[in-house]
């Protein structure tokens, strides 16, 4: 049997890309660059060290990030905070050693790129001008650019709002409104608002397509349905066959109180992954009925 292809990537134990390489370690071997394995990314020796000692990988996923949004707005300009210092210089270390080294990069970056504030009727595209308004997507921003900048062989694929049928570590937009309805204790959910989930199993998938054909340039890695939090949860409801209530929350109403800057309309289009890669995400009403198919089947999930 032919020895499998070798991707380094960082962030494999996290909510993504544990599911990443579930699905494609049957394709391919992988190393983990993570704290956990004793990289830390923010130290260009080590990233440089794990990449030269392994000269036979084929591309490298970069997924490590400071994800949490709300934590992340409290170091808000802190070039020296962990946020800055994970999401920009780490993947500064990578990108600039993924150059050195001419190894594909597939650099993972966020829809809060975007401000939400007006998107074009079919989604933000990739060509539409990025605005952050908080300070994760800010940095999320910042890595892109060093990415661009620095001459690797690389693809930015946006994603937004990943959900998966289990992962014990963290929560997702999908399960969190699978729980809540169960124990009757959803909060009101937001009428006035635009989020695309996008399922995990369906990145993974598309992944494959960005290591097979190596494209550069900016993708928009995100599901085919843009709707609000309240429409979410109505179909997560009708799906699974939940008991609880679902109350209309505003977003409007929400965002005059909340500590931090939120986005009200992010549709993001996946047109261009279709047309220059072939690759077509699922639509919600498919994702959540794969995942109901997986959450009842005996197949192990992690
Ligand atoms: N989750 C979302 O809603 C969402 C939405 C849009 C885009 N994204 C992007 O998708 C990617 C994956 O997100 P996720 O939710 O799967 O992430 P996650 O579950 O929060 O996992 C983050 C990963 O980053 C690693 N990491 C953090 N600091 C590190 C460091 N200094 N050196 C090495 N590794 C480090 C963590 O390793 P340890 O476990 O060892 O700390 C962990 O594996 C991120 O780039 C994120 O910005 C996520």
């Amino acid at each position: 049997m032919a020895a499998k292809s070798l991707i380094l990537g960082t962030g494999l134990s996290g909510l993504v890309g544990s599911r990443v390489v579930e699905l494609l370690s049957s394709q391919y071997d992988f190393v983990n660059l993570d704290l956990a394995t004793g990289i830390d990314i923010t130290d260009k020796s080590q990233v440089d060290r794990v990449i030269s000692a392994h000269p036979e990988a084929h591309g490298l996923i970069h997924l490590a990030a400071f994800t949490d949004v709300s934590k992340a707005s409290q170091q808000k300009g802190d070039r020296e905070g962990l946020v800055y210092q994970v999401n920009v210089v780490g993947s500064q270390n990578i990108a600039r050693v993924a150059a050195e080294r001419k190894l594909y990069l597939i650099h993972v970056s966020t829809d809060f790129v975007f401000d939400g504030k007006n998107p074009p009727p079919g989604g933000y595209t990739e060509e539409d001008s990025t605005h952050p308004i908080e300070w994760y997507g800010q940095t999320k921003l910042m890595a892109e650019e060093a990415v661009r900048k620095s001459g690797a062989p690389a693809a930015i694929v946006r994603i937004a709002f990943p959900f998966r049928s289990h992962f014990a570590s963290k929560l997702d937009l999908v399960r969190s409104i699978i729980d809540k309805l169960k124990t009757d204790s959803l909060h009101p959910m937001f009428a006035d608002q635009t989020i695309i989930p996008t399922f995990i199993d369906d990145i993974a998938t598309a992944l494959k397509v960005f290591l097979d054909k190596k494209p550069s340039g900016t993708y928009h890695l995100v599901g085919s349905s843009g709707l609000s939090p309240f429409d979410l949860a109505q179909k997560i409801k009708t799906t699974f066959n939940l008991p609880g209530t679902i109350k209309q929350g505003s977003f409007k109403d929400y965002a005059k109180t909340d500590t931090r800057p939120r986005q009200q309309y992010l549709k993001l289009s996946n047109a261009k992954l279709k047309r220059d890669l072939g690759v077509t995400m699922s639509t919600i009403d498919q994702a959540l009925s794969t995942l109901k198919q997986q959450l009842s089947s005996s197949t192990k999930i992690i």
